[in-house]
C-alpha cells in the first residue's frame, strides 16, 4: 500500500491552505510595483534610479502605470503619510508606501528619503542637465498644503449642517445627539480624512444628504424623511479643514462604529 491516508491528505491541504510558504513571503519582499505616473516615468529618472537600488538591496522594483495594482506610487498630491521625495518645475512628488508591511517597499522609501536616495535623484541629469530638485521643506511649499478650506468657516458650516446629530465642537454639546459620534470622536480615527471626504456615502448620511454635482437629485416620489443635508464640495472643503485642526478626542480604545 502507498500513498496518504485520507487524513493525512486533509492535514496536508489545511496546512498548505492556511499558511503562505516562509520563502515565498522572503520572495514577495525582494520584489514590489511602483506606480508612477506617465510623465515622470517618461522622465527616465527611474530607469537611472532602479538599477542602482536594486544593486544595493537585491529588492527588484517594477514600474507600473497608476491603477494598477502596486505597494507604492508617486504621485503630486500627497496622498495620507506620503514622503515628499524630490521637486521638479511641476511641483513636489510625493512617495506613499501602499502596502505598509512590504519590506521591500519600506526599503526603498528609507532609501529614497536618505540622502544617498537624495543625491541619487539629483545626480540624474541626461544630456547634462538636473532634472530634479530636493523637494521643498513644507511651510514653503504650497502644494502640499493638503487642505484648501478656511477651518472658521467650516466650524460655522458644521454647526449647520451637522451639528443637529453631531457634537461639533463645545457651542452645540447640548443640542447633538448623544449616540451620534462627536466630531472629536471621529477625528481620533487615523482613516478620518477619508471618512470625512465621504461622508455623504456613509451610513446614515447617504439618505438626506445632498452634495451639489455630485449626488444625484432625491427621488421626487421618496423625499428624505428628515430635513435633508444639502451643501457644496467646497463647503465640506472648509469642514475638513475645520476637523483637520481638532484635537482628536482620547477615547482610551478605538471608537467602533456598527
Ligand atoms: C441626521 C443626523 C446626522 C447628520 C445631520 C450628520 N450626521 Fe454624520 N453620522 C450620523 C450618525 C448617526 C453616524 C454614526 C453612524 C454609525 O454609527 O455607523 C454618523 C457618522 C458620521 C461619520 C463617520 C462615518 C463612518 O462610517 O466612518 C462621519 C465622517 C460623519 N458622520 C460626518 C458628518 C458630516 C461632515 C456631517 C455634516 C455635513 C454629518 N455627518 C451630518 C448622523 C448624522
Amino acid at each position: 500500500m502507498t500513498g496518504i491516508s485520507g487524513g493525512g491528505l486533509a492535514l496536508m491541504l489545511t496546512l498548505c491552505a492556511g499558511s503562505v510558504p516562509l520563502w515565498l513571503h522572503a520572495e514577495e519582499a525582494r520584489r514590489f510595483q511602483l506606480a508612477v505616473p506617465e510623465d515622470l516615468a517618461a522622465s527616465g529618472l527611474f530607469d537611472y534610479l532602479l538599477p542602482r537600488f536594486s544593486l544595493k538591496t537585491q529588492v527588484q522594483v517594477t514600474v507600473v502605470v497608476p491603477g494598477t495594482p502596486a505597494e507604492a506610487a508617486l504621485s503630486r498630491q500627497p496622498v495620507q503619510a506620503g514622503l515628499a521625495v524630490f521637486a521638479d518645475p511641476g511641483g513636489t512628488w510625493h512617495l506613499a508606501v501602499l502596502t505598509a508591511d512590504h519590506v521591500g517597499a519600506v526599503r526603498f522609501a528609507d532609501w529614497l528619503t536618505s540622502d544617498v536616495g537624495l543625491r541619487t535623484v539629483l545626480a540624474y541629469a541626461p544630456e547634462g542637465i538636473p532634472l530634479f530638485a530636493a523637494p521643498k521643506p513644507p511651510e514653503e511649499d504650497k502644494s502640499a498644503a493638503p487642505l484648501a478650506g478656511d477651518g472658521g468657516l467650516g466650524q460655522a458650516l458644521s454647526l449647520r449642517h451637522c451639528g443637529r446629530c453631531h457634537v461639533v465642537s463645545e457651542a452645540n454639546r447640548m443640542q447633538a445627539i448623544g449616540s451620534t459620534p462627536s466630531f472629536a470622536s471621529l477625528r481620533g480615527f487615523d482613516d478620518w480624512e477619508e471618512r470625512f471626504s465621504a461622508f455623504f456615502v456613509l451610513k446614515p448620511h447617504g439618505a438626506f444628504t445632498r452634495i451639489d454635482e455630485v449626488t444625484e437629485p432625491f427621488d421626487a416620489t421618496r423625499p428624505p424623511a428628515i430635513v435633508p443635508v444639502e451643501m457644496t464640495l467646497e463647503e465640506l472643503d472648509h469642514i475638513l479643514a475645520y476637523v483637520a485642526a481638532l484635537a482628536p478626542a482620547d477615547l482610551g480604545q478605538p471608537l467602533e462604529l456598527k
